[in-house]
């Protein structure tokens, strides 16, 4: 009954969806060096062993950066870390048991977000510790809850972009090394958001694949966040794009759905009207408002919805100064998986670029502002 609903309006709404212009797909790929028949192209190293892969004939690891790309991603990484690390704790020393009794959670759920800074502890300690002499300190910082609801759906969303902001740039790193601890952190990560989402009474894992961001696309949504940092403190070399601001962004806070393993729920549908409202140029923001926004991007064309593995544009209308509007696309990674779900990340851009999750970070010139994290389920 409610499938067969929703199907209905799904095609209901087809014709109230903004013109899709470019949809990325994975599967348009470069061309492959590699023949992938199902036969060895060369003779086995050893037994067992397939000629290939990168580092696997006994080469020591090296967990450090290699270059400056390496060292810029893993210190954006130790700020992350630290935040969540402020965060889960300031969550539980401001909001008493009883404020989370109220809001659906108990002591043993207390418990839980108590083990998650431990988490963030060792996340901070690795991560540093492959930095050595030239890792961040821990901050100071600012947070735009008042209750134990929007404290969750705080955690659910700042982990939602720790966990992307890695990936964008996860598979780029020259330390092939550094990489895979660092994943081996995400991974957990990934799985304190699920459980805020559950927190809240949200589906906890409503997409098929986990979006990547860039760099500058992950401190842009993180610095504003960021109060002061100790004197000395390394400084992030990437972009602070200027902010952005769904106006009419769905809320996943809402009592008829508290804490579950699951609630099969909807925030927004394809065809909604989506409003955004954005920053300028040359605003202070982020640690000691020592950062300024920036972009290089021409005037406002489209909203890009970075997705599961999809970037797709939409039109926008009515652009009035830094405002305008769009709807939702409707699009599908795979069939039966809708590509705008979850916790999910806006653009508005200069021009509607063919993106792929590895070149994603072409994107960063023609951001106007952004990213906006869109509250879509
Ligand atoms: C999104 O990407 C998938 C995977 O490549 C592709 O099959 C699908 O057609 C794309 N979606 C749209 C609407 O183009
Ligand atoms: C990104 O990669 C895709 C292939 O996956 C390619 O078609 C597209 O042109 C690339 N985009 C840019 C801006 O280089
Ligand atoms: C793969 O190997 C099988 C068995 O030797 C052979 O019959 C087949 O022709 C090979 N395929 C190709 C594409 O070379
Ligand atoms: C091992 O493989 C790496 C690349 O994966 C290569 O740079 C290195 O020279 C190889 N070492 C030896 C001893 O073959
Ligand atoms: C927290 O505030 C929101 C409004 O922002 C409200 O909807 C929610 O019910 C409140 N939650 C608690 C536990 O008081
Ligand atoms: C930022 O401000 C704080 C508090 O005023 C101060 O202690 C700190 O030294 C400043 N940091 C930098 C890098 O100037
Ligand atoms: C998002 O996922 C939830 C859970 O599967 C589903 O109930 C909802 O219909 C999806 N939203 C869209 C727009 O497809
Ligand atoms: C976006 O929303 C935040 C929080 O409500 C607000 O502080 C900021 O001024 C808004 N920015 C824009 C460009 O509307
Ligand atoms: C923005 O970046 C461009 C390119 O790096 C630079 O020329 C310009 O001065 C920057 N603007 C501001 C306000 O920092
Ligand atoms: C918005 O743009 C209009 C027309 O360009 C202008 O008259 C108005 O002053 C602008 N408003 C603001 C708040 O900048
Ligand atoms: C899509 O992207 C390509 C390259 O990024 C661009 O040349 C083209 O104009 C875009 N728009 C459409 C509708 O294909």
């Amino acid at each position: 009954m409610i499938k067969s609903f929703l199907a209905l309006a799904a095609l209901a709404s087809v014709a109230l969806t903004a013109p899709v212009t470019n949809t990325s797909s994975y599967e348009f790929s470069g061309p492959s060096p590699y023949k992938s028949d199902g036969n060895l192209t060369k003779p086995l190293v050893k037994p067992y062993t397939p000629a290939g892969g990168i580092n696997t004939n006994g080469t020591i690891p090296i967990y450090h950066p290699l270059s400056d790309f390496d060292y810029e991603s893993l210190n954006l990484v130790v700020y992350q870390e630290y935040i969540e690390l402020d965060l889960f704790e300031y969550g539980l020393k401001t909001f008493s048991a009883a404020d989370f009794k109220a809001a659906g959670l108990n002591q043993e759920d207390r418990d839980l977000i108590q083990f998650m800074a431990d988490q963030e502890v060792g996340h901070a300690k690795m991560v540093s510790n492959m930095l050595g002499e030239g890792a961040p300190k821990r901050c100071e910082y600012q947070y735009p809850f008042t209750n134990v609801s929007e404290f969750v759906d705080f955690c659910q969303k700042l982990t939602r972009f720790g966990e992307s902001g890695v990936y964008g740039f996860l598979e780029h790193l020259d330390s092939r090394d550094a990489a895979q601890m660092l994943l081996q952190s995400i991974t957990t990560e990934a799985r304190q958001q699920l459980i805020f989402r559950q927190f809240e009474g949200l589906f906890p894992m409503p997409v098929w694949f986990e979006a990547d961001i860039t760099q500058s696309m992950a401190w842009t949504l993180l610095a504003p966040y960021i109060k002061s940092c100790p004197e000395g403190q390394p400084r992030i070399i990437f972009q602070n794009f200027p902010s952005l601001n769904v106006t009419n962004n769905p809320s996943g806070i809402d009592l008829k759905y508290p804490p579950a393993i699951t609630h099969d729920r909807a925030l927004s549908h394809p065809g909604m009207e989506v409003e955004f409202s954005w920053g300028k140029v040359g605003e202070h923001v982020g640690p000691n408002n020592s950062y300024v926004t920036n972009t290089t991007a021409g005037a406002p064309m489209y909203a890009a919805w970075i997705s599961q593995l999809n970037t797709t544009y939409t039109e926008l209308y009515d652009i009035k100064n830094n405002s305008a509007k769009t709807k939702q696309p409707n699009t599908q990674t795979y069939e039966g998986d809708p590509a705008v779900n979850g916790t999910m990340f806006i653009l508005i851009t200069d021009t509607d670029l063919f993106v792929t999750p590895a070149n994603i970070s072409q994107l960063n010139p023609h951001v106007v502002a952004g990213p906006a994290l869109f509250q879509a389920g």
